[in-house]
């Protein structure tokens, strides 16, 4: 069943008031649209949890540099819908960006370290923005569960300190990554790949499996890891390492040895396409 598209905060929180005042608890699924099989594994993990399963499509403005791709990032409201119908969505919110932010709104959430480094360093402000907004609709949807994929290890990971920091009473949970048959992760980017490109993105995942394999040898010198990680990433045609890195899954800072819980983390440009993938090593 198609579910209903509601686009402005009264609305939704009509809708969800409804459900709580039936005391029935709200899943949540925060997206950015261009919804694809990863999007639909969060709303089946979501529809397992509660009855009422509500998925945003909103293309947050605030997460995106100057230079990135907003304007152009894949607005497909029709196919999301179906999609979110099909996993069992309840309501979508899809608000305008005048919606979510109203002239003369100042206040955003400050990040802290987590964000310095990977993504964060690439890209300055943009979990400022991805913050701001998922507090925001945290805010405004009141869900008890939210569910963010493995794939955006970093985002995951910042959006459970902030809800732990800030004390937000919702139960953040991460799914596991959604890949293609040959290992490429799902994403809405992959659409951006040229056939050639498409071809060569799976060998990101075969880079970090390798250097996982490396770990589980009984290598512990993350620099040579690191190494080995940059000469296969490399010998991908076309790509351009971003960064990758092995970091402390908690501090997300590098670490010179695997003595704690380490993920390898890297983004890397495919074309003009940048994919990013993580791995995490043995605890
Ligand atoms: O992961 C995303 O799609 C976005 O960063 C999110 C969490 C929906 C916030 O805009």
């Amino acid at each position: 069943m198609l579910p209903p598209v509601v686009t402005t905060i009264a609305e939704v929180r009509a809708a969800v008031g409804a459900a709580r005042a039936a005391r029935q608890p709200i899943s949540f699924v925060p997206t950015m649209g261009a919804l694809h099989e990863g999007h639909a594994a969060l709303v089946r993990a979501a529809k397992a949890r509660t009855a009422v399963v509500v998925v945003s499509v909103f293309v947050n403005p605030t997460q995106f540099g100057p230079k990135e791709d907003f304007a152009k990032y894949p607005r497909t409201l029709d196919a999301d819908r179906a999609l979110c119908g099909d996993a069992g969505a309840s309501l979508i919110f899809a608000p305008s960006v005048a919606e979510m932010y109203p002239e003369n709104s100042f206040t955003s959430v400050e990040v802290g370290t987590l964000g310095d480094h990977l993504c964060g360093a690439a890209r300055p402000g943009h979990f400022r923005g991805v913050c701001t907004v998922v507090l925001k609709l945290f805010n405004i949807v009141g869900p008890a569960v939210a569910h963010f994929g493995a794939k955006d290890f970093q985002q995951a990971r910042i959006i459970g300190q902030m809800v732990r920091d800030l004390n937000v009473p919702v139960d953040v949970r991460v799914e596991p990554t959604v890949r293609e048959p040959d290992g490429l992760a799902l994403s809405s980017r992959n659409r951006s790949l040229s056939s050639t490109e498409r071809a060569a993105a799976p060998a990101i995942y075969r880079a970090l499996r390798a250097v996982r394999a490396r770990a589980l040898a009984g290598e512990v010198d993350a620099a040579r890891l690191e190494g080995a990680l940059h000469a296969e990433l490399s010998a991908i045609p076309g790509a351009r390492i971003d960064y990758a890195r092995v970091v402390d899954a908690e501090t997300l800072q590098p670490r010179a040895r695997l003595d704690r819980p380490a993920v390898v983390a890297v983004a890397v440009f495919v074309g003009t396409t940048r994919l990013i993938d993580n791995i995490r090593l043995a605890d």
